[in-house]
């Protein structure tokens, strides 16, 4: 070994440990940003007319969505994933006992419309239960089978496919009147996975119990923290936020935390009362995808990206918002405490999240009812006393040199988002 390859040698090493906290399976080093099927058009349409939650996709629909992915702006900001959710599979398996796909949904096929997606220069995602069944039958009359029993052969069939992504489930997981192991069969299926030799981000849907047991991290890129999310604030968005306030511990290159889907603009799905359709305001998505991005969650938006909203646009193509969530310092966001306003001690929220150099993002969250001034002490974010600049994400606009503390008025369910970077020592 000569004396330029010791260096280089010490520099592998360096990066090979430094790469990921989690699953080493080589992919997830950055949250995973994209689209999944769950609140499409086509699930809203079905949705309505059978008056129950339907997640419907088919090959068309995918095409138009990875097609608009490219012209709408997304892909150019990153965004690489097209996941199926519930929506894709037969009701039967092959006699070989082999995992298809549903022939009226996907008459060309998995393998072709992967390919298709691989020629875009896009991922692609599927999705299925570690138990008997999946969740819900998405519209079929009969229940979807899930992988339990078949999890090497389904993985081998995923990899085949040239699948990038793959979500399990967790439901119909009693078998023989027992209860299955989440740890055992999320091991056993992450290993399968693995072995195939094609690189497949892990998705974990529920299973253990909260906070996510150690065990997650070992065998998965991202784990879910909550049950559904769904387009609502009150008894969804703003219980995610809550849950997601004390995780960021959990989260690092190759594993992150999973607050489940964006519900952006709920295009597609214009008048419904209940599940996924919308039932936010403007303010309350732009707080949902800062909150996303501070904690360093996947950004899968499950709207309709065939139809940008400007609100959509506005939301989804900010690119400084987008730089926070794939930040390569790679250190997830949490909230790092409180501004004491007068509707509760915990409605004005102060959230925070390290940036490489010397910067941090900052989220001035309003919980409350009301509208108010929050006040961000910079001691909350370690920089007690200190001259930062900052820069508000939202508005794209230089805000200017601040000493100490810098307030902004917050309207309720809303947020200021910052970027704060030290300018002193
Ligand atoms: C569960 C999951 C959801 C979704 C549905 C599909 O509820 O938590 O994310 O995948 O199943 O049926």
């Amino acid at each position: 070994m000569n004396t330029l390859q010791i260096p280089l040698l010490f520099l592998v090493c360096w990066l090979v440990t430094q790469e990921t906290f989690a699953e080493d399976n080589g992919v997830g080093l950055f949250p995973p940003l994209g689209w999944n099927t769950w609140c499409s058009e086509a699930s809203c349409e079905q949705h309505h007319s059978k008056g129950k939650l339907h997640d419907v996709c088919n090959e068309t629909e995918i095409k138009q969505v990875a097609d608009a992915m490219i012209s709408n702006g997304m892909f150019q900001l990153g965004y690489r994933y097209i996941n199926l959710d519930d929506c894709w599979g037969a009701t039967k398996r092959a006699e070989d006992g082999s995992i298809q796909a549903d022939k009226n949904r996907f008459p060309s096929g998995i393998k072709n419309l992967t390919d298709y997606l691989h020629s875009k220069g896009l991922l692609f995602g599927l999705y299925t239960s570690a138990g008997l069944y999946t969740c819900s039958s998405g519209g079929r009359d009969e229940p979807i089978p899930g992988s339990y029993g078949h999890y090497e052969q389904d993985a081998k069939t995923f990899a085949n496919w040239g699948v990038d992504y793959v979500k399990i489930d967790w439901c119909n997981t009693k078998v023989n009147g027992k209860e299955i192991d989440p740890e055992t069969v999320h091991t056993e299926f992450s290993k399968a996975l693995n072995a195939t030799g094609r690189p497949i981000f892990l998705n974990l849907c529920r299973g253990y119990s909260y906070p996510p047991p150690s065990y997650t991290a070992k065998v998965a890129n991202s784990w879910r923290v909550n049950g559904d999310h769904h387009d609502r604030w009150d008894d969804s968005t703003s219980h995610v936020i809550e849950i997601m306030a004390p995780v960021a511990k959990y989260a690092g290159p190759g594993g992150w935390n999973d607050p489940d889907f964006l519900m952006t603009g709920g295009a597609g799905c214009d008048d419904f009362s209940m599940s996924h359709c919308p039932g936010q305001t403007d303010i309350e998505y732009k707080t949902e995808f800062s909150i996303w991005s501070i904690t360093a969650s996947p950004l899968l938006v499950s709207t309709d990206i065939r139809n940008m909203t400007s609100i959509m646009k506005e939301i989804l193509l900010n690119k400084e918002i987008l730089a926070v969530n794939q930040d390569k310092r790679r250190v997830a966001g949490g909230r790092v405490g409180f501004h004491d306003c007068s509707e509760g001690k915990e409605i004005c929220q102060i959230w925070a999240r390290p940036l490489e150099g010397l910067s941090k993002a900052v989220v001035l969250y309003n919980a409350g009812k009301d509208d108010h001034d929050i006040v961000l002490d910079f001691k909350q974010i370690g920089w007690e006393g200190k001259k930062v600049m900052i820069r508000d994400l939202w508005a794209h606009k230089d805000l200017g040199s601040f000493t100490g503390d810098f307030k902004s008025h917050v309207v309720s369910h809303g947020c200021t988002m910052l970027n704060i970077t030290l300018t002193d020592e």
